[in-house]
């Protein structure tokens, strides 16, 4: 870490537990020599650090922009809000604007409801199929926020394990542990919240029909926390990308190319539960996210996003197989185009970790920033990918 750096780095160490708000963005102490703790700036798919050394980001913001840093259309839509006020005393006209425009991308929604974070979007969705189907039991696969409910496993985290009553909290693609956890309290089971696809494995239709077919069986509704994956995977996210459909969905991420916003939403007779269920937060009707999002929704039904998102990340995935071929080393790459992922394949974990560190550590030194998922915007060209891979290629040749 340079001075500057390290210098900034303690000084938010001594009044912000972690030098920030976000468990993803803390500092891997395997890649700290050159790892960015504070980006200042950033435009396109490029970012700057405090000591203006720039990037080509595949991070993403952890997935939130779907676009590109600053996309035009979702600054002047912005901006051209901002003129107006961010919030009011009643409800904004933007806020049917831009449900219908969710609506018109995700055409099984009849009704959409906005929120500020993942989280709560997921939350929204367990309180009304619980309001729903009057059952207390929920079955949960994944990561879907902080709240209590999806983190009592945690350790260490203050929460009541009495959640683990209520709450049956099982792997991706577990299709016994589903069909188990059914058998045992199927009339109990309110919802499956799960998201539709991992980004590790192969996608999962398989998996998502069981839940499916498990649910209708029950009387259980079937949620897809598409944080993630909705707008990402596909335009119509993952209930497009796959073709089963859920009751319910949430989402947050891309749907507004980096501000805040979520929505959760589903079949009318499900959310007409609003009527008798109070789910309420002051800033839901913020006009400068729903500005952005009605921009992203308007780009992503007019322009190409997806099939370009798309060819980025097969101009990835090829490259790295090349590279893979060349230097002979122990791994793979997968996942989908939109979100591939390059693993190293030794006997040992440990091993795996301290390889990956030390890619990230280089490749980071020289400008191409990403983790675990590779996570594609609309920014990414054919040069910013083929500058990547020669730093890939130049990095993996340097440890082999
Ligand atoms: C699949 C999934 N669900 C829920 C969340 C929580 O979203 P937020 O951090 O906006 O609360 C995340 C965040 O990474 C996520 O990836």
């Amino acid at each position: 870490m340079t001075p500057k750096n390290r210098k900034h780095y303690e000084r938010a160490l001594q009044i912000i537990p972690w030098a920030t708000q976000t468990n993803a963005k803390r500092l891997n102490a395997g890649c700290q020599e050159t790892m960015p703790p504070f980006i200042k700036r950033a435009d396109g798919c490029r970012m700057w650090d405090l000591d203006d050394k720039e990037y080509i980001d595949f991070r993403s913001s952890l997935g939130p922009i779907l676009l590109g840093y600053r996309h035009p259309a979702v600054e002047q839509a912005v901006r051209a809000q901002m003129e107006n006020g961010v919030l009011f005393s009643m409800a904004s006209p933007l806020e049917l604007e831009t449900a219908e425009a969710i609506i018109e991308n995700v055409p099984w929604l009849e009704q959409v409801r906005f929120m500020k974070t993942g989280a709560d979007a997921c939350s929204c969705c367990v309180r009304l199929a619980r309001a729903y189907n009057g059952r207390d039991h929920i079955v949960s696969i994944g990561y879907h926020g902080y709240h209590d409910q999806f983190a009592y496993m945690w350790p260490n985290n203050g929460v009541p394990k009495e959640w683990a009553k209520y709450v049956h909290d099982i792997a991706y693609g577990d299709c016994a542990a589903v069909e188990r956890i059914f058998a045992r309290n199927g009339n109990k089971i309110s919802a499956v919240i799960t998201e539709p696809y991992n980004w590790m494995e192969i996608p999962g239709d398989d998996f998502l029909r069981i839940l499916r077919r498990e649910c209708d069986r029950h009387g259980s509704l079937l949620i897809y926390d598409e944080i993630l994956t909705g707008f990402r995977l596909a335009r119509g996210g993952a209930q497009e990308y796959f073709g089963i459909t859920p009751d319910l969905s949430a989402f947050a991420k891309a749907m507004a190319n980096g501000y805040p916003l979520s929505a959760y939403g589903g079949k009318k007779n499900i959310m007409q539960q609003l009527e008798k269920t109070i789910l309420t937060i002051t800033h839901g009707g913020e006009t400068l996210s729903l500005a952005a999002c009605l921009a992203v929704m308007q780009v992503i039904k007019n322009e190409p996003v997806h099939e370009h998102i798309r060819a980025m990340g097969k101009r990835l995935k090829d490259g790295w197989n090349e590279i893979i071929r060349e230097t002979g080393v122990l791994a793979h790459c997968g996942g989908v185009e939109q979100m591939p992922f390059f693993h190293f394949d030794f006997a040992d974990p440990q091993e795996n970790a301290a390889w990956r560190d030390r890619l990230f550590t280089r490749l980071y030194g020289r400008g191409v920033f990403a983790n675990d998922r590779w996570i594609m915007m609309y920014a990414h060209q054919a040069d910013d990918i083929n500058y990547t891979l020669e730093q890939f290629r130049l990095s993996l040749k340097e440890m082999c």
